[in-house]
């Protein structure tokens, strides 16, 4: 805006008026911002942890409730094995192959003598009912109060859309979001069922794993940041549905993790391992962390939180600025991961 422009609207009457609208919008903006940008420091770093009574921790045993946790031999979900376990649930370790989930119960028996474990072993990509009626049959007559969405699939690395194999894609969409969707509407009226014998003393709890992939549309890996942004609108609006109904739904957001998926094995700043990371989730579960603008969402980690504060609050998720340097660090990866599977090629052939 010219000076001149500014000293007619200035001294107009109407133009007072009209600087004072856009100074009261600025105070609003700011004060908004000042107290958003509070409660991402306090959810992340002041407030005491969550008691897991309310989601009937604490019993073990014959009297204690259950857990069910999918993707639940390695990774994130074996750590949030462990961790509910510690908080007093019993667990229903689910995923593919039964001999590792075995071996995770064990451990958990090892660690907590009183807690009791049951393994469900299926492959999430099949999609049949018989994965399902599995699992029903494995939990009707339990007090299952808690359930973690957090079997999951990415690309092998990222690769243009167009390029993307059949099998990845249909993998991805299965195992995200139907077999997702499906164990949910198996879990959830066992959840319910224990809530109501409880008189709603105890609640219910869904925890789902979204990502930053479904946070920011990421180019190279559009198939898998489609499916986790469906998570997000899917899982805000079960928590609509199931909260009247005792049962708090949560979609968590993280950026990466040490993992098998992730392929990173040292953890940094940014970067926790497994046990970093669930703790931060299970010691905030009803914050929002750095998803302060989203219901029924959490963004735990504080190194996320901190991130997606930022970016949510300077050039927003859906940006120009964002998808382009998202597309450019994925372009690279790529290309690294190309080099490294060229190299490993040429030595297994020399070998
Ligand atoms: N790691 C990260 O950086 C990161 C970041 C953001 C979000 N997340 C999300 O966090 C969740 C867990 O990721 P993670 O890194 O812990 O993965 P992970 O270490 O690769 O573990 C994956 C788990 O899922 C199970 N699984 C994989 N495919 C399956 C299938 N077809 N059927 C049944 N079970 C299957 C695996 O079981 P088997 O061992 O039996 O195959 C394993 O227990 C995912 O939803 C992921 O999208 C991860």
């Amino acid at each position: 805006m010219s000076v001149e422009l500014f000293n007619t609207i200035s001294n107009s009457s109407v133009g007072h008026y009209v600087l004072f609208a856009a100074l009261l919008l600025g105070v609003f903006k700011l004060t908004t911002l000042v107290l958003n940008f509070s409660a991402v420091i306090f959810d992340s770093f002041i407030l005491p942890p969550v008691n897991f009574k309310k989601y009937g921790g604490g019993a073990r045993g014959n009297n204690g409730k259950w857990a069910v946790i999918t993707g639940a031999s390695d990774g994130i979900g074996k750590e949030y094995a462990f961790q509910l376990a510690a908080k007093g649930l019993n667990i229903v370790l689910v995923s593919r192959t039964e001999s590792k989930l075995e071996v995770v119960a064990n451990e958990i028996k090892a660690k907590y003598p009183t807690t009791q474990t049951k393994v469900v072993a299926f492959d999430a990509s099949t999609d049949t009912p018989a994965n399902y009626l599995t699992l029903r049959h494995a939990i009707e007559e339990l007090a299952v109060t808690v359930l973690i969405n957090n079997v999951g699939q990415s690309h092998s690395i990222p690769v243009p859309f167009l390029e993307t194999e059949d099998k990845e894609l249909r993998d991805i969409i299965t195992i995200n979001n139907t077999a997702t969707l499906k164990i949910t509407q198996t879990v959830a009226p066992i959840i319910e069922a224990t809530v109501n014998k409880s008189n709603k003393k105890i609640k219910g709890l869904i925890l789902t794993m979204g990502s930053f992939g479904g946070l920011l549309p990421t180019p190279y890996l559009a198939t898998y940041s489609g499916s986790k942004a469906f998570l997000q609108a899917w899982s805000a609006a079960l928590a609509g549905e199931l909260k009247p109904k005792g049962i708090d739904v949560e979609l968590i957001i993280s950026y990466l993790v040490t993992s098998n998926m992730s392929k990173i094995k040292r953890t940094s700043a940014t970067i926790p391992n497994p046990k970093q990371f669930v703790g931060s989730v299970l010691r905030s579960v009803g914050r929002r962390g750095g998803a302060q603008e989203r219901y029924a969402t959490s963004t735990p980690y504080w190194s996320h939180a901190l991130m997606h504060f930022a970016i949510e609050s300077t050039v927003g998720v859906y940006s120009k600025v964002a998808n382009k340097l998202n597309l450019q660090m994925h372009q690279q990866i790529r290309t690294r991961a190309l080099k490294k599977a060229a190299r490993l090629s040429q030595q297994k052939k020399t070998e």
